[in-house]
């Protein structure tokens, strides 16, 4: 393999239906752009560079891999490759693109083919493609967000289901993001056709009162996060803190002592105001620095009691 670098931010290869491609020749046919848009769905999976520097450790990936399984599932595509090649096709990744510091892996599929007709038939083969790009943690900033609620609606199970990691769910998002930053706020916080909290466009949202960490069930909207999976656990493991899975109001989230988002990109990100209400002190509070520590340490493989989540790919050697 020859090193085809277009700059320091782009990876030499991706991996595509079975083979390394150079990545920027990794192109489809403008006839498939239909096609990828209307039920194209992805994972997004970050690698830690471990404490000791030497491997990198991909933050549950079978659960990752599973998710993307149950989006192709649901929406009848055929990914034409099982969990174990898709988790080979992940690594082979890391290692063709020489990765030693944190990096995010993209697997996504979309149906194969040419389009005729905008509706895709029912167990359609799949193009399967992973990608990846260097992404360090935010885990150390010392700041938090803002929040706003956003006067768009979530998508609904009633048409397109949260569950499914697709693509095109995130127009949803992007109009709600967008929304936020032209009002001077970070990020959206969506209501759900009850008029009950959801989530974030990128990430699950919790939060604290009276000591009780309380979240919208997986019923509300969401996405079956991982994130929001690792961070139940921490609380109730590490933490001992009670946890409510349910429906949330959005006049809880202004009694809040605390509000955080969690998710793999955005990983345990404090909120510290919503809708213009200072949230606690205004600064990060101590349940979500801690999660933020205890979070740290068990991506990067210094808990043991958690190392059954990582992956590890050695750096050490020759990568390709
Ligand atoms: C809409 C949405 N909700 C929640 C999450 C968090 O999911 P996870 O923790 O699995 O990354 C994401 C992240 O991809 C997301 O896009």
């Amino acid at each position: 393999m020859t090193d085809r670098h277009v700059d320091a931010e782009t990876p030499a290869w991706l991996w595509r239906s079975g083979e390394m491609v150079p990545w920027n020749e990794a192109l489809i046919h403008v006839n498939a752009v239909g096609h990828a848009s209307a039920a194209a769905i992805f994972e997004g999976i970050r690698a830690y560079r471990s404490a000791d520097g030497r491997s990198l450790l991909l933050f549950r990936l079978e659960d990752h891999l599973r998710r993307l399984l149950d989006s192709a599932r649901i929406c009848r595509l055929d990914l034409g490759h099982d969990r174990d090649e898709l988790a080979a096709a992940v690594i082979s990744v890391l290692r063709a693109n020489g990765y030693r510091d944190d990096a995010y892996v993209r697997p996504w599929a979309f149906a194969k083919g040419f389009v005729k007709e905008q509706m895709v038939p029912a167990d359609s083969l799949c193009e399967v493609v992973v990608d990846s790009w260097p992404f360090s943690s935010e885990l150390a900033a010392p700041d938090g967000c803002r929040a706003a609620v956003s006067s768009w609606t979530r998508i609904s199970e009633a048409s397109m289901p949260p569950r499914v990691k697709a693509f095109s769910n995130y127009h949803n998002g992007r109009l709600a993001a967008m929304e936020a930053r032209l009002n001077g706020h970070d990020h959206p916080i969506l209501l759900n056709e009850r008029h009950k909290v959801s989530e974030g466009p990128g990430a699950c949202v919790a939060l604290v009162r009276a000591g009780r960490v309380i979240t919208p069930s997986l019923s509300s909207g969401v996405l079956e996060s991982v994130t929001r999976d690792t961070v139940l656990h921490l609380l109730s493991e590490v933490m001992d803190m009670p946890v409510e899975e349910r429906e949330v109001d959005r006049t809880e989230l202004y009694l809040a002592d605390e509000i955080f988002f969690m998710g793999t990109a955005w990983e345990i990100l404090p909120i510290t105001w919503i809708d213009g209400l200072r949230v606690g002190s205004g600064s990060p509070g101590p349940v979500a620095q801690r999660l933020r520590e205890i979070y740290s340490q068990v991506v990067r493989g210094e808990t043991a009691h958690y190392r059954h989540w990582l992956t590890e790919v050695p750096t050490t050697g020759d990568e390709k």
